[in-house]
């Protein structure tokens, strides 16, 4: 699909900088005209996958997270989240609702459930000891 218009930016693995990314997201995508609830599910998805990067990718390290936004034709909006931390061994496990691998640090294990949710199309690649990368695509309203 065509792109319209892209931002990408790359951040460390600092918890402040889940803010930021959300913030950068945001402000890039009005240009598409999200309604406020599209907005709201997105700023979730960016949050959710962030976080993952920092607190699980990252857990033992710092790295840095690149972020890809992209507005497609047909009002599709495309998004990558990258790190290069430690990778998921059974991807299809860590997406099973309520499966997390740090329950000491009350994570709910929802936030795979939740970008498959608020998104049309979910897709995550890891290596292990390579990092992490997901990819998820969603198409707004459209409201002419
Ligand atoms: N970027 C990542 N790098 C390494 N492991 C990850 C990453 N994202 C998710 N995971 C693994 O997948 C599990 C499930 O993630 P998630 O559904 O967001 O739940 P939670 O973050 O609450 O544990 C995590 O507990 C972790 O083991
Ligand atoms: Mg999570």
């Amino acid at each position: 699909m065509k792109i319209i218009n892209e931002v990408k930016f790359s951040i460390p693995s600092l918890s402040v900088n889940e803010s930021v990314a959300r913030a950068v997201v945001s402000s890039f995508l009005i240009q598409a005209d999200p309604t406020v609830e599209e907005l709201a599910d997105i700023r979730t998805v960016v949050s959710e996958a962030v976080t993952n990067a920092i607190v699980h990718g990252y857990r033992n390290s710092y790295g840095n997270i690149e972020v890809v936004v992209r507005i497609l034709e047909n009002n599709t909006i495309y998004i990558k989240i990258r790190d290069k931390g430690c990778g998921i061994a059974d991807i299809e496990k860590a997406m099973e609702p309520l499966f997390t691998t740090a329950p000491e640090e009350e994570r709910s294990g929802l936030g795979f459930s939740v970008m498959q949710s608020f998104t049309d199309k979910l897709s995550v690649k890891s290596i292990v000891g390579k990092g992490t990368t997901v990819i998820m695509r969603t198409k707004l309203k459209c409201h002419e």
